[in-house]
């Protein structure tokens, strides 16, 4: 590492004077045959030196001493292992302590009393925190529950609220300490003045949830209608669920997304920028997730409702993805949303459907999404995977296939479930 000095940037000189000279001619308002420039400049000059202190600043720069210093990356390494890893220790057993205080209100009682709701707090009781950096109370929690909520949901009881409390005293760099249940409650600790709608938050959408309920890396395509009649409302919803799906996953996960009409495409079709999408799916990391979801956003219906060609690509996506460590018993999934009839006939459909999954030893699971007229029947029969009843027998010598029948609401927590 070498030393320098700092000067003050020249540019930044100009700007400023830039800025004064408007001012100037503009306040004073003289008739600019009058002006003199040269006079003006010096003015600008002992302005900044004078009222700005330009000088004197660049003066105690030029003044201060720099010492050299070379850091040997070998030493510094294990020392920030060290604090690395202390660090990432106390949160771990902050975590089973909570999942212990969790487990033992469970086992005692599942009719503790409700909490107030974050979104109904009594403001007046909330104090600003700087650990916080909000107004929270520390004496209480509060719980968010979600409007898709399992009805009379278990509520955690005082051991708990105590033993985050503890937890709080004994560690001051722990902050927010939260438990999101399988029925749709959050408990939160501490009380904040939660501004979201009361019902609106589901815990069981967000990744500290999903992550750690579905620790096993999945391989996910996204199948979107975007033919003629997915307009308005029914494209809005299908582009905001991929979205959420797409928000749930880890980055271990891989995923793809293949957009249907009379073609099917993915973002890495000709045009797009990332041919590799098309051909295989991509590890959902931030970069990856951020273009999909542009992707999505971009979506424009037009043109007829193939399903089979849709589902071509989707087994192509994860055909070309098989690694050798993800070995047989990796989770596939295609989640298929449509609002249409398939305007091609059932049969390829099917065969489409038997054919490539065998390829996969039968280890994808569909999960189908009907919009407004959709045809709940050939959907139902997609998701089971019921390739017989429209005369293709199946094929399970390769192993069973797996049914997950589900609702819309839940495209996450079926994740989830997997
Ligand atoms: C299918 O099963 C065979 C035999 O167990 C295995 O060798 C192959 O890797 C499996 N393929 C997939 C895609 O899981
Ligand atoms: C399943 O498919 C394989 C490969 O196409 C074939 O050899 C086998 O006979 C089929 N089994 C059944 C029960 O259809």
């Amino acid at each position: 590492m070498t030393s320098s000095r700092v000067r003050f940037a020249n540019t930044a000189n100009s700007a400023i004077l830039g800025v004064l000279s408007l001012c100037v001619i503009l306040s004073s308002q003289v008739d600019t045959s009058l002006l003199d420039p040269t006079l003006i400049g010096r003015e600008l000059q002992m302005f900044a030196r004078d009222a700005l202190g330009v000088d004197e600043m660049q003066n105690y720069f030029d003044g201060l001493q720099y010492r050299k210093r070379t850091i040997k990356g070998k030493d510094i390494i294990p020392q920030l292992a060290v604090k690395l890893s202390d660090k990432f220790k106390t949160r771990f057993v902050v975590a089973k302590r909570l999942k212990k205080a969790v487990e033992e209100s469970y086992a005692r009682s599942a009719k503790a009393a409700p909490q107030t709701e974050c979104c109904n707090v009594d403001k007046s009781t909330l104090k600003y925190d700087e650990r916080f950096r909000s107004k929270v109370d520390l004496d209480n929690v509060c719980v968010k529950i979600s409007g898709s909520a399992s009805p009379n949901p278990v509520h955690l009881d005082e051991g708990v609220f105590k033993e985050m409390k503890d937890i709080l005293k004994m560690y001051p760099f722990i902050k927010w300490q939260y438990f999101g249940s399988e029925q749709g409650v959050m408990t939160n600790f501490p009380v904040f003045d939660d501004k979201e709608k009361c019902d609106k938050y589901d815990p069981r959408y967000r990744p500290f949830y999903v992550e750690t309920a579905t620790p096993e890396a999945k391989d996910v395509v996204l199948v979107i209608d975007i033919s003629a009649s997915m307009t308005g409302e029914k494209l809005y919803t299908a582009k905001e669920a991929a979205k959420t799906v797409l928000d749930t996953l880890n980055p271990k996960d891989q995923v793809g997304i293949v957009s249907f009409n009379t073609l099917a495409s993915t973002p890495g079709s000709v045009g797009g920028q990332r041919r590799c999408y098309n051909e295989r799916l991509a590890l959902a990391t931030p970069t990856n997730i951020g273009s999909m979801k542009n992707y999505v956003d971009g979506l424009v219906p037009f043109g007829e409702t193939q399903y089979r060609l849709a589902f071509e690509k989707a087994f192509s996506l994860l055909k070309g993805s098989i690694s050798k460590e993800s070995g047989n018993n990796k989770k596939r999934l295609i989640l298929f949303l449509t609002d249409g009839t398939p305007t091609d006939s059932k049969i390829p459909i099917f065969e489409t459907i038997r054919n490539r999954n065998f390829e996969l030893n039968n280890s994808v699971v569909i999960l189908t999404f009907g919009f407004g007229s959709a045809d709940q029947a050939i959907l139902q029969d997609i998701a089971k995977q019921d390739t017989a009843k429209h005369g293709v027998p199946a094929n399970t010598s390769v192993g069973d296939i797996t049914v997950i029948l589900t609702v819309q609401a839940y495209t996450s927590f079926a994740i989830a479930q997997l």
